[in-house]
């Protein structure tokens, strides 16, 4: 595919995970506020549909990508700085979980989701901040948003080790927040509750026989859906958003705010 030169971009924002679920919801409602969309994700196959789905020619463009992986990831983002030196935002949507008791949690499972859900966010903000600090200035930042859980807030017993995971990019949100806002790049973390996505349908398919149930409908009477996550990322990528930093914030619908 031949790219247009970089001063004929718009904003380009790079979103792992970008293939499914809450990805590729905010990668529709970027590619329809003009952005353009790098797509990285595990699945070739599901990057393929999804641009497919999006057909937005040049302004989505897809890198398959484990982020877990340092030399995956190292190639992924050589193949975008290969066609720009500057990018606006970097949205960490890409996730895995399991669901069982602590005790039957598999080592396998465990490095799969503190490498999916923890190193993954963090390799890619490193790997990505050449492209971020380029252009970069504090009054107009360029923005990091990753996505976290509920679970990481409000644990459950069934999901232990992906709250875990969750609670402990909550805590990296921050200290990446405060160690890069000199460079002029803000990063926030959005807090999804149970959102009607792929990975909840995986959820159910458990042999766990853990008593885990997902929230469901929040206290405003019906499931997240992935434009809900959408809209949160967009305004935190907005103007409007450019004092926010260091935050994660639910986007549940109030279930975390009180049992019932
Ligand atoms: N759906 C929910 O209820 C819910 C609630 C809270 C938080 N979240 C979080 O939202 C994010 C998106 O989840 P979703 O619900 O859209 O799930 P999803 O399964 O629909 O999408 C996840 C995407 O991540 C990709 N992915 C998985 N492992 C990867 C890897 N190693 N490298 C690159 N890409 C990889 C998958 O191929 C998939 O396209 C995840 O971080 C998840 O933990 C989801």
């Amino acid at each position: 595919m031949t790219f247009s030169k970089e001063s004929e971009l718009n904003r380009i924002a790079v979103i792992t995970g970008a293939a499914s679920g809450i990805g590729l919801g905010v990668s529709k409602r970027l590619i329809s506020e003009g952005w353009t969309v790098w797509a990285l994700d595990i699945s070739e196959a599901s990057l393929q549909q999804a641009a497919g789905q999006l057909n937005a020619g040049d302004q989505y463009r897809t890198a398959t990508c484990d982020v877990a992986s340092t030399a995956s990831t190292i190639q992924a983002f050589a193949r975008i700085s290969a066609s720009t030196k500057s990018i606006e935002a970097l949205i960490c949507c890409a996730g895995a979980i399991r669901i069982g008791w602590m005790e039957e949690y598999t080592p396998e499972e465990v490095d799969l989701m503190l490498g999916v859900n923890i190193k993954g966010p963090w390799l890619c903000v490193r790997t990505a901040l050449p492209l971020l600090r380029e252009g970069a200035n504090v009054d107009k930042p360029k923005r990091v948003v990753i996505v976290g859980s509920v679970s990481g807030l409000r644990p459950k017993v069934g999901s232990g080790m992906y709250a875990a995971t969750k609670a402990a990019v909550h805590v990296l949100t921050g200290i990446m927040a405060v160690e890069l806002a000199p460079s002029g790049i803000t990063v926030n973390a959005i807090a999804p509750g149970t959102t009607d996505t792929p990975m909840i349908v995986q959820m159910g398919q458990t042999t766990s026989k853990v008593p885990f149930k997902l929230s469901g409908k929040s206290p405003l009477g019906r499931m997240a859906q992935p434009d809900d996550m959408a809209d949160a990322v967009s305004y935190l990528l907005s103007d409007g958003a450019r004092y926010i930093n260091g935050v994660v914030l639910p986007v549940d619908g109030g279930t975390r705010a009180a049992h019932v």
